[in-house]
């Protein structure tokens, strides 16, 4: 074997058996950056699991007692606000009799339904319990200040109607229902 063919060879023997001072620094850096990623991925991962607090408020209970005829309560649900509606007869009469004049609408829902829906065998056509982002772009309505006797957007002009449905403006649905189910007559679970 010539000198050179006998380095080649011994080259070639190190590089495969044992890390050369180049490879050493290479699996260093590697090491390093590996570390560094988890060190910057870890809060990322952290922050999408849901804090201590939030898990805790996944459901809510809530005493309806206090809500007087006429009254509404709003309450946070998984940081976001609910409307508790107690509503008259004369809302809910307002609503039915849209309904018995076919009157126009955008997401049409007739307020018997709605209550089915959001109160199940309870009944109980006085409660309203929605959540209280406007479906356009997610304002919070305000109650009484529209042209159909329910809630009013002033963001951009939509009117709901006693029934929580869109029925002018640029918002494309109704209210949206909130998810509860009553736990007694005077008790209701949110989420
Ligand atoms: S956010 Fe309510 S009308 Fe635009």
């Amino acid at each position: 074997m010539t000198e050179s063919a006998a380095n080649t060879h011994a080259e070639g023997i190190g590089s495969a058996a044992e890390p050369t001072r180049r490879d050493f620094i290479f699996i260093a850096t590697s090491a390093t950056a590996a570390v560094g990623v988890a060190a910057v991925a870890w809060p990322l991962i952290d922050q999408m699991n849901p804090a201590a607090d939030t898990l805790a408020l996944a459901s809510t209970e809530i005493g309806l007692d206090a809500i007087e005829l006429g009254q509404e309560s709003t309450v946070l649900w998984r940081g976001k606000p609910v409307f508790i509606r107690h509503r008259t007869p004369e809302e809910i009469a307002l609503a039915k009799r849209d309904d018995s004049l076919s009157a126009s609408m955008r997401d049409p829902a007739l307020d018997a339904d709605r209550i089915r829906q959001a109160n199940g065998d309870a009944g109980k056509e006085e409660w309203l319990v929605l959540q209280a982002s406007c479906t356009h772009l997610g304002c919070v309505p305000t109650f009484a200040a529209g042209d159909y006797g329910g809630w009013f957007c002033p963001c951009h002009g939509s009117h709901y109607d006693t029934a929580g449905r869109i029925r002018r403006g640029p918002a494309p649905l109704n209210l949206l229902l909130a998810p509860y189910v009553f736990l007694s007559d005077t008790v209701i679970k949110i989420g």
